[in-house]
């Protein structure tokens, strides 16, 4: 398989959609739509956002927010909340059509709507070199009967949750169940009898195939590594200056 360098891109896909809930100084609710978001730790999220934000200016003041789990079905009204701004719509919330009570645990709204939701407290709020890195500690998670499964743990099939990729800043729904994660590992023997011939193929790349003709860069017959693929180069290789992995052979 051709490798393409694409230059410095926030490849790390999916990212979260997580709509930002916080109080305006008369209380009215603002929401905002965050895709530059993670874990920190079991009981921290981290937001990153821009200074120029109402909701910045509302985390500052009330030093708490909600961040809640955009869902397929609400698609629309979670993408709106991203494209308009409650510093220049007031009622941008209430025109979204979803609907807020305060949350039980923090100063900030828990919308009703959506299935899953941390309630958070300011911990820190950090200047980065493009936008501000706020880290909050979770209180509580709220979540709707809906998506528990019969052992009472969240069920995220259940969710229809959307995630969004840089590339093409599409939105695309978290789907099915494949596997459990630290059993998965238990099958390697087996799997690796199963697909003794290698996994270029498996891994479904259809051109894949190993190229019989001597590549340009190096005049070597480069497709020779994918035939043991654990042992490919991903940095250039002493013997070409290229990706192709010849000094393998
Ligand atoms: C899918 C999506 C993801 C977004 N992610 C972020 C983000 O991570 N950080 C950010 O500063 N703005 C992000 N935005 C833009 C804000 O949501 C948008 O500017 C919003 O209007 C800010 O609202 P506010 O001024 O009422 O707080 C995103 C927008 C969309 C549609």
């Amino acid at each position: 398989m051709e490798k393409i360098n694409l230059g410095v891109k926030a490849a790390l896909f999916p990212s979260p959609v997580v709509m930002c809930g916080t109080y305006n100084e008369d209380h009215s609710v603002d929401v905002m739509t965050i895709a530059w978001a993670g874990m920190a730790a079991s009981n921290l999220v981290e937001i990153n956002i821009l200074e120029n934000h109402k909701t910045t200016d509302n985390i500052k003041k009330r030093k708490a927010f909600t961040l809640a789990v955009a869902t397929k079905e609400l698609m629309v009204p979670c993408d709106y909340l991203g494209v308009v701004s409650g510093a220049k719509v007031a009622d941008k919330f209430e025109k979204s059509g979803l609907t807020a009570v305060k949350s039980e645990f923090v100063d900030a709204p828990v919308i009703n709507e959506l299935p899953l939701t941390m309630e958070c407290e300011l911990v820190s709020m950090d200047k980065g070199p493009e936008e501000l890195r706020i880290v909050g500690k979770i209180k509580n998670v709220v979540a709707h009967k809906a998506i528990l499964g019969e052992d009472g743990k969240v069920d995220v099939s259940r969710i229809h949750a959307i995630v969004w990729d840089n590339f093409k800043a599409g939105y695309y729904e978290v789907g099915e169940k494949v596997g459990q994660s630290f059993r998965e590992s238990k099958k390697l023997d087996s799997f690796l009898a199963e697909h003794k011939s290698g996994l270029s193929q498996l891994a479904g790349w259809a051109d894949e195939k190993k190229e019989e003709t001597p590549s340009a860069a190096c005049g070597t017959a480069c497709g020779a590594a994918d035939a043991e693929p654990e042992k490919k180069e991903e940095t250039p290789s002493a013997a070409c200056g290229t990706v192709c992995g010849a000094a393998d052979k």
